[in-house]
């Protein structure tokens, strides 16, 4: 049977509204009169990235979506990811900002940066919601972080347990009852 748990509120519904109006004031700033495509991993990022483009101030500003899966995510080799959807465009020339709900140990963003940076963008850059940087393995330069959290377990406002709870509107950590 599934462990009980109850999901404590980490962030609330006005953090995590302050916090993204912080971030897209930043990236307002630094894309102005650029060609932006942003790419969303789904699909934890989707809400986080819808709430994120309503803040940026870009009228050239467009979306795609791109969801992976990491191979040897509980082993120590390094596999490739797995492309589940690829992006519908093409993003050669343009600068690239994908969109991430959290980042752990940052095997799946390294690869997937690698693979972007084949298709020739301008620049490609990283923006999460929330980062645990207390569980990176791999190398991956984030240059627009919302929170710092513990290694701890989240759910809501996209995020997932087991595909639950992604509608909350706040952030969550997750505790086991014994
Ligand atoms: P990693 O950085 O390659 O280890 O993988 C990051 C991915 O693992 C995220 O995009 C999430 O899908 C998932 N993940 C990591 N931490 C959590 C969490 O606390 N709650 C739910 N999903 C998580
Ligand atoms: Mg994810």
């Amino acid at each position: 049977m599934a462990k009980d748990y109850i999901i404590e509120t980490m962030f609330t519904e006005e953090e995590l509204d302050a916090k993204i109006r912080e971030l897209g004031a930043r990236i307002s700033n630094d894309y102005k009169d650029k060609d932006m495509h942003i790419v969303c991993i789904l699909r934890g990022a989707a809400v986080f990235m819808a709430e994120l483009i309503k803040r940026i101030d870009n009228h050239n500003l467009d979306i795609d979506f791109m969801s992976v899966s990491s191979y040897g995510h509980d082993t120590v080799s390094s596999g490739d990811i797995k492309i589940l959807k690829d992006l519908d465009e093409p993003i050669e020339g343009k600068d690239v900002l994908i969109v991430e709900d959290i980042i752990d140990t940052g095997r799946t963003l390294a690869k997937l940066v690698a693979l972007l940076k084949t298709r020739n963008p301008k620049s490609v850059e990283i923006c999460t919601l929330l980062d645990k940087p207390e569980r990176r393995e791999a190398d991956v330069d984030v240059k627009y972080v919302g929170f710092k959290i513990p290694d701890k377990f989240v759910v809501g406002f996209g995020i997932d347990y087991a595909q639950k709870h992604r509608g909350l509107p706040y952030i969550g950590a997750v505790k086991f009852k014994d």
